[in-house]
């Protein structure tokens, strides 16, 4: 059986002592069985939270890597960085490092394999900008992020994903996708990754919707068949609201 998961991308958002506050307001929350929650923090906070989570059920990621081990790079972190602190998963591939920061499928194999060499999950976002759901090329635009980033892996390497959905025109916008447009590329998702490894990889893939998830929409995201939980950015900076989110994935 697939898990459900509930991700909060608090992209850079929050000092120390407003990231410390938060996660210590997470930790009362009561996390359904069958569900994980991720928190993905500023790196300059991950010890912190994980020396504040690691009692609890709640696990820590980071929202960025660097594919090298080591070396001259001055600014980025590395995964046995991330490793040494604790943390359990990465976000990789978000639009917001796609648009601004020049990331491309290639670079993302190699953060991929980085981070699962590492021993860390990956949480692999993909989604289309609006011009391309216009035109309908949505899921061509995605089976090309996902091809190009994740069909290099072996079975077992992709055992180890999670994929987020996140359609751009969706993210900071209060536009949520339909609760069948998340179905519909969801489904569309698993069906790619069936293809390629087969239906236990495809059938044990939690594949999140990420895009304006609130409290007031999430329950009904979240039962769609294809969506196992969600990504969620704003809503996740307030404990009261992704506590709500979570909750909903019962
Ligand atoms: P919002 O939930 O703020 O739309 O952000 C979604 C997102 O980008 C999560 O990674």
């Amino acid at each position: 059986m697939r898990r459900k998961v509930v991700a909060g991308n608090w992209k850079m958002n929050k000092r120390l002592d407003e990231a410390v506050a938060l996660a210590e307001a997470l930790l009362t929350v009561e996390v359904p069985a069958g569900t994980d929650v991720i928190l993905g923090v500023p790196h300059v906070f991950l010890d912190r939270v994980v020396k504040l989570t690691e009692a609890s059920s709640i696990m820590v990621a980071a929202q960025n890597c660097h594919a090298a081990d080591g070396g001259a790079y001055t600014g980025e972190v590395s995964v046995p960085m991330l490793t040494s602190v604790g943390i359990d998963a990465v976000i990789l591939g978000h639009s917001e490092r796609r648009a601004q920061f020049g990331e491309d499928e290639s670079l993302l194999a190699d953060k991929v394999n980085a981070v699962l060499a590492g021993g860390l999950t990956p949480i692999f976002c993909c989604g289309e900008p609006l011009s391309v759901r216009e035109a309908e090329g949505q899921n061509a635009f995605v089976e090309a992020q996902i091809s190009g980033s994740l069909f290099g892996l072996t079975d077992e390497q992709m055992a180890k994903i999670i994929v987020a959905y996140e359609p751009i025109w969706a993210i900071g916008t209060g536009v949520t996708a339909s609760p069948e447009q998340a179905q519909d590329m969801h489904h569309a998702i698993r069906t790619m990754i069936r293809a390629r490894f087969g239906d236990q990889i495809a059938d044990n893939l939690s594949i999140l919707y990420g895009g304006s998830v609130k409290p007031a929409n999430a329950g009904e995201l979240f039962s769609q068949p294809d969506v196992d939980g969600g990504l969620v950015g704003g809503a996740s900076l307030k404990a009261q609201d992704f506590s709500d989110i979570i909750a909903a994935s019962a």
